[in-house]
């Protein structure tokens, strides 16, 4: 049994996640801030792969205090659990996610990890092994289920969300797409990794919802089952 997993991701008109230089920028605006903000509340665990925390250094932290005092209502930890998946523990020690705002972290780690980041990252967060050389993200999702998790919202990068692809782990593409251009052959984009070689391997979507948020669009797909 694995957890109900759903992507959230903003790209540009040109598909683009980012810039080359793989730098944070903002795609979407106040309303798409809005609607991310209330899945994140609705969310039991939120989950990026170590390059976006090296690179963007996010907290994933619920921002408005209203939704933050409903979970809290509800029982809840005001933030979802916050994941990084990071083979070889090179979560640095001082990043966001692991102090910013209350409640639990969960660092999962490969067998090759060194035993020292490892207990280092054990100061600030539960660690998960599995996988020898990456994380194992079937087994990963199947342990996250065991601790309760039922909604998990991945956030990013390409290199996370390619994988889980591959793997067949995704049941919903949230996607919001920025009025601009950013281009750059090297930038990354929502699926990078490998890439499906086969028309018959590749993910199939059935859209869900589309609507104008900002000046962009929101689409929302579900990912066929083959
Ligand atoms: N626009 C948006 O909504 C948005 C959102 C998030 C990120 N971004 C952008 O995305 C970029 C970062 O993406 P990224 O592709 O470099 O990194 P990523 O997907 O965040 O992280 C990928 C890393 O995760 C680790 N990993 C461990 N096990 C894995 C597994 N089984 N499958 C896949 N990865 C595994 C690998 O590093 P190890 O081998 O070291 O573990 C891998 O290189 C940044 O430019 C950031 O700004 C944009």
């Amino acid at each position: 049994m694995r957890p109900f997993v759903f992507i959230n991701i903003a790209m540009s008109a040109d598909g683009k996640i980012s810039t080359r230089e793989r730098r944070q920028v903002r795609i979407s605006g106040t309303e798409d801030f809005s609607r991310v903000d209330r899945i994140k509340a609705e969310s039991d665990a939120i989950m990026v792969g170590i390059g976006t925390v090296l690179a963007d250094d996010p907290s994933l932290t619920v921002k408005s205090p209203e939704l933050r005092a409903e979970r809290a209502a509800a029982g809840k930890d005001e933030h979802p659990i916050r994941i990084v998946v990071d083979s070889r523990g090179r979560t640095p020690p001082d990043a966001d996610i692991l102090h910013k705002g209350a409640g639990k972290r969960i660092i999962a780690v490969s067998r090759a990890a060194p035993r020292e980041r490892v207990e280092a990252l054990a100061e600030h967060a539960d660690v998960i092994v599995t996988g020898d050389e990456t994380v194992d993200l079937a087994v990963l999702l199947e342990e996250l289920h065991q601790r309760g998790v039922r909604r998990l919202m991945v956030e990013g990068g390409g290199t996370l969300i390619w994988t889980l692809f591959e793997q067949g782990l995704v049941d919903e593409l949230q996607m919001f797409i920025g009025n601009m251009i950013i281009g750059g052959a090297a930038a990354p984009t929502p699926a990078d990794g490998g890439g499906f070689l086969r028309e018959e391997d590749f993910a199939r979507l059935r859209i869900i919802e589309t609507g104008q948020l900002d000046d962009g669009l929101l689409i929302r797909w579900s990912v066929e089952r083959g």
